[in-house]
């Protein structure tokens, strides 16, 4: 049976791109195979690592195109390449209910923080774990969930609860949420919706 073309999207270090492939390479992930890695940013470290792993690396840069043309590269980028699943792995851009509504149930995005918590518009990166911090919560975490048209607001796949230290600054606990939540629960997600997606076609 043939696996699920998926397409990865990012914008930065790439270190959840990293754990995809990793997870790829030792057969975690046997459902999907990752056919391109697509930045929305020229010289994104996480197409370094695409290229290591042996994946197409791609840029539509968004500050050239603007949304609407880079969602239209987009599109014409995935369709080309047959694919089935996109994973949103440290991409920095909100996809337009155009865009979403083309892929119900194929896309998937992790956010670093236990939904709805700390989560929604203007909640990315350290942001998140500042304000998780500066609620004085004890357990934060990721969670894994589909995109659709509202930041954060698609049904949930999986999440991991982390302890939060009292000495933790937002630079340790964005650090412990990646290290013990995020690299774990991502690839797994991924393996089991591919999985539904080949048992279903
Ligand atoms: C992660 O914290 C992820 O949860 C968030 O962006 C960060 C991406 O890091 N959406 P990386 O590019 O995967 O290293």
């Amino acid at each position: 049976m043939e696996k699920i073309k998926t397409a990865v999207l990012v914008s930065g270090g790439g270190t959840n791109l990293q754990a995809i492939l990793d997870a790829e390479r030792e057969g975690i992930i046997k459902s999907a195979e990752v056919v391109t890695v697509i930045s929305d940013r020229e010289g994104a470290y996480a197409l370094e690592r695409a290229r290591a792993a042996g994946a197409e690396a791609l840029t539509i840069p968004f500050k050239t195109y603007g949304r609407e043309a880079f969602e239209r590269e987009l599109s014409a980028a995935l369709e080309e390449r047959g694919i089935g699943l996109i994973v949103l792995a440290g991409f920095m851009r909100i996809l337009s209910a155009e865009f979403t509504a083309k892929y119900p149930d194929r896309i998937l995005n992790i956010h670093p923080s236990l939904i709805p918590s700390f989560c929604g518009a203007g909640y990315y990166g350290l942001k998140v774990h500042e304000a998780a911090l500066n609620y004085g919560v004890k357990v934060t975490g990721a969670t894994v969930h589909f995109v659709n048209e509202i930041p954060d607001g698609g049904k949930i796949v999986a999440q991991k609860a982390v302890y939060i230290r009292p000495e933790d600054t937002p630079e340790t606990l964005q650090k412990r949420v990646m290290q013990e939540a995020e690299w774990i629960i991502f690839p797994r997600a991924i393996e089991e919706v591919a999985a539904k997606l080949r048992r279903s076609e």
